[in-house]
């Protein structure tokens, strides 16, 4: 249950808790994260287990961000396919700036972890995902050699792909870039076969969730992320 790759990026040991658990079997856990020097326990509870979330809260864990899971099914049968640019290792210095103004909210600013490392999370995501190393891939969309936005995804299974993240450069959001995106893996994802795509994204990002309501995904899930500082 620790995570062993956000511990060393942090700075911090970091640990989730699995699946539900016992009463009996969070005591066990918290006695044996404080022996192993655990700093932060998080746990991802579906809304509905309010059973869980209460045993939690009674146990020390504090409320953190709500997550939102949408689905959205593809038409494999689409006449015109559009093309879409998988980003270059070139384009990565370029990303990195994009995605160093847009994803300003994560939930481990909250946790009094350090505000710079925390802000580079999402360049070395979007990094990651040109080089296939987290995500699959990241595609692009440009005005000549200007990138106006990327998306990145990762394919879970024969059916079934989920996307990292999508950010479009300030100055171009509202104009129709973050839809071509999703056009573009639409179209990358077509040709592996995916039939379904999926996506999180923070309850409170207003713009993130009617962005993919308007683009024809239908809420899935609802989660409550919860944590607990044991040191
Ligand atoms: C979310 C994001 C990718 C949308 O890209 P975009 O190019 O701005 O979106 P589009 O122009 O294609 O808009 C499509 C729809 O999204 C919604 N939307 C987009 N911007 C919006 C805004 N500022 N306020 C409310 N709704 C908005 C609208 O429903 C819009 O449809 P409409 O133009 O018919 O009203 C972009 O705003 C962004 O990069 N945000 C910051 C990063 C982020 O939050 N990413 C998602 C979480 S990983």
């Amino acid at each position: 249950m620790k995570l062993d790759w956000d511990s060393e990026f942090f700075g911090h040991t970091i640990a989730e808790l699995s699946g539900s658990v016992s009463r009996s079997g969070l005591e066990a856990v918290l006695n044996e994260a404080k022996k192993s020097s655990i700093e932060l326990i998080q746990a991802c509870v579906d809304l509905s287990d309010v059973d869980q979330i209460n045993m939690l809260e009674e146990n020390g864990f504090l409320f953190w961000e709500t997550k939102v899971t949408y689905e959205k099914k593809l038409s494999l049968e689409k006449k015109e396919k559009p093309q879409y640019i998988e980003a270059q290792e070139n384009n990565v210095p370029a990303l990195q700036n994009i995605a160093s103004q847009v994803f300003v909210d994560s939930k481990y600013y909250a946790v009094g972890f350090d505000k710079k490392k925390v802000d580079t999370l999402y360049e070395v995501w979007v990094e990651k995902a040109v080089k296939g190393t987290f995500d699959d891939f990241c595609l692009i969309h440009q005005d000549e050699d200007d990138i106006l936005g990327f998306i990145t995804a990762k394919i879970l299974d024969k059916k079934t792909a989920r996307i990292g993240l999508i950010g479009v450069d300030p100055r171009h959001q509202s104009k129709g870039t973050g839809t071509q995106l999703l056009l573009s893996l639409d179209a990358k994802l077509a040709e592996e076969g995916i039939e379904k795509i999926q996506v999180s994204t923070q309850g409170k990002n207003v713009v993130a969730n009617n962005f993919y309501i308007k683009n024809s995904f239908y809420l899935k899930e609802s989660h409550v992320w919860l944590y607990k500082k044991i040191i």
